[in-house]
């Protein structure tokens, strides 16, 4: 790991190929790239950003995009697994930010990288946090909120958080960092707190964190949810995932999938879009689902809905997509067949009983991010990215070009928390969406790389479904009297 400047990489003289590839993605990220002519050097003069996103080469380009803009950017992944060295390299190098991120850290390491990506190196009066923050999955969000929780205890009666008070290996992590920055930096949290105008969140299990923090009073900022911008969930969630679910499956093992019977735990925008890419590739599909919606969905769409219970002693491949935790035990896995593959695509490892399985069977490492877990009667089970999202630690993630409606969206909502940073119009502790009119253009912008021809709605059609007074008519271009 190599740390020269203000960054921590794998290695640096990866940057040449980082650049590269980074200049190719930028051609597949048209919304980006729009932004940058669009609101131009100075729309982000002087705000300081924080970013915990998957440190790939299609975050590099938003990095650059909000670099472009005039931000101050420092950065980490949300994931242990999820960096591209070359892209961090070529970040690093370039300073487009100050970066702290490698494949495989460890999870000490990790907390370590975001607490390097939320500190500035200088104290400007206000605080060495940050004014914005780029998240996903909501961990540099939690530090700052578990921090200044401990800052409130430790100021009334001298307490350190105490990482013995939780059974969660990972929260150790946290409070044990927390506790050790604590007695140098009593008001750092606090600072940070009162400094920052706001988060946007990428993702689905972020956005619950953030709601369920909204509803306990306890969010200490704004929040934007571009999880919820049609042009991200109904893109990145379903496309994204049927693109890199099959590439992560078959880089980690070259398994034949027609024939195969698989299944997928959910049927969200995550499931939907990995049911349908393993129907495409010929793999025999069952989708299990709590929600009666979305099962009979998965039925209409020609998927068996059963309990995993029913099937599991019968399948190759199962995937879980629910963001929700203990859906493959390892009593589960116990009953698979010898070389059944096992793997996740939601944001959080909790998905599959790791600890279990690391208890009852003995771990072979096959490769980087594949294992074979041997039960004792000698057949065993291939788990993926060790029970983490499996298209990010076994592959590339999802491709540019569905990456930039989502991050096109990321900046829309930083610009408009920047914007509007004075003026009260997103409230501490509310959770927003961005409006609809900013969802289509973010569509819009996607439009003519693909030659899509879209048509248009005539004074007197949008009259008659009644759209003419709404904002929608601003982008027909017809002015309306009040
Ligand atoms: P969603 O809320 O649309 O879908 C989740 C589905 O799982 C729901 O239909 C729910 O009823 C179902 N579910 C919940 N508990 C279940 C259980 N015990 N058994 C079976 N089904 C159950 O969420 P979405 O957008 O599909 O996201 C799912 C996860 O994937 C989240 O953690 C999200 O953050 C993550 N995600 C990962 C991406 C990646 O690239 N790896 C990309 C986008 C999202």
């Amino acid at each position: 790991i190599m740390s020269m400047g203000d960054y921590r990489v794998a290695d640096i003289s990866l940057a040449d190929f980082g650049r590269k590839e980074i200049q190719l993605a930028e051609v597949e990220m048209p919304g980006l790239m729009a932004c940058r002519e669009e609101y131009g050097a100075d729309a982000l003069k002087g705000a300081r950003i924080a970013g915990s996103l998957h440190m790939t080469i299609q975050t590099a380009v938003l990095i650059e995009t909000l670099k472009a803009m005039g931000g101050d950017i420092r950065w980490c992944s949300c994931n242990i697994f999820s960096t591209q060295d070359h892209a961090a390299a070529a970040v690093a190098r370039d300073e487009s930010a100050a970066v702290f991120a490698w494949k495989g850290e460890s999870l000490e390491e990790y907390w370590e990288c975001t607490m390097n990506a939320i500190t500035w190196p200088t104290d400007d009066g206000k605080g060495d946090g940050p004014d914005l923050i780029v998240d996903d999955g909501g961990d540099m969000t939690l530090l700052v909120h578990e921090g200044y929780k401990a800052e409130e205890l430790y100021a009334k009666d001298g307490t350190l958080p105490d990482p013995a008070s939780t059974d969660n290996a990972e929260f150790k992590i946290v409070l044990a960092l927390i506790a050790r920055e604590l007695p140098k930096t009593p008001q750092k949290w606090h600072k940070v707190a009162a400094r920052m105008y706001g988060v946007s969140e990428e993702t689905t299990t972020g956005v619950h964190r953030l709601y369920l923090m909204e509803k306990n009073k306890t969010l200490l900022f704004p929040a934007i949810n571009v999880n919820d911008s049609v042009t991200k969930s109904k893109f990145d969630n379903l496309y994204g995932c049927k693109h890199s679910l099959p590439d992560g499956i078959m880089r980690a093992t070259d398994v034949m999938l027609a024939g195969k019977r698989v299944v997928i735990c959910g049927f969200g925008d995550v499931g939907k879009g990995c049911a349908q890419a393993m129907k495409a590739a010929g793999s025999i599909v069952y989708v299990t689902e709590v929600d009666p919606i979305c099962a009979l969905q998965a039925s209409m769409e020609g998927f068996r809905v059963v309990r995993l219970s029913s099937v599991i002693a019968d399948i190759d491949i199962v995937i879980t997509t629910t963001g929700n935790k203990g859906i493959i035990m390892a009593e589960d896995m116990a009953k698979m067949k010898n070389n059944a593959i096992v793997g996740n695509i939601g944001h959080f490892d909790n998905e599959i009983d790791m600890d279990g399985v690391m208890k009852v069977a003995k771990r072979e490492n096959i490769k980087p991010q594949v294992d074979r877990f041997v039960f004792p009667d000698g057949h065993g089970v291939i788990v993926l990215a060790e029970g983490r999202l499996l298209n990010l630690g076994c592959a590339t993630g999802h491709p540019s070009f569905v990456m930039s409606a989502s991050f096109t969206n990321q900046t829309l909502a930083q610009l408009e928390l920047w914007k509007e940073r004075t003026s009260g119009k997103y409230a501490t502790g509310k959770v927003y969406v961005l409006p609809k009119v900013l969802d289509e253009k973010v569509a819009r912008l996607h439009l003519a790389s693909l030659g899509v021809e879209l048509t248009e709605l005539s004074t007197e059609q949008a009259e008659y479904i009644g759209i003419l007074d709404s904002c929608e008519c601003l982008r027909l271009g017809v002015i309306i009297s009040f």
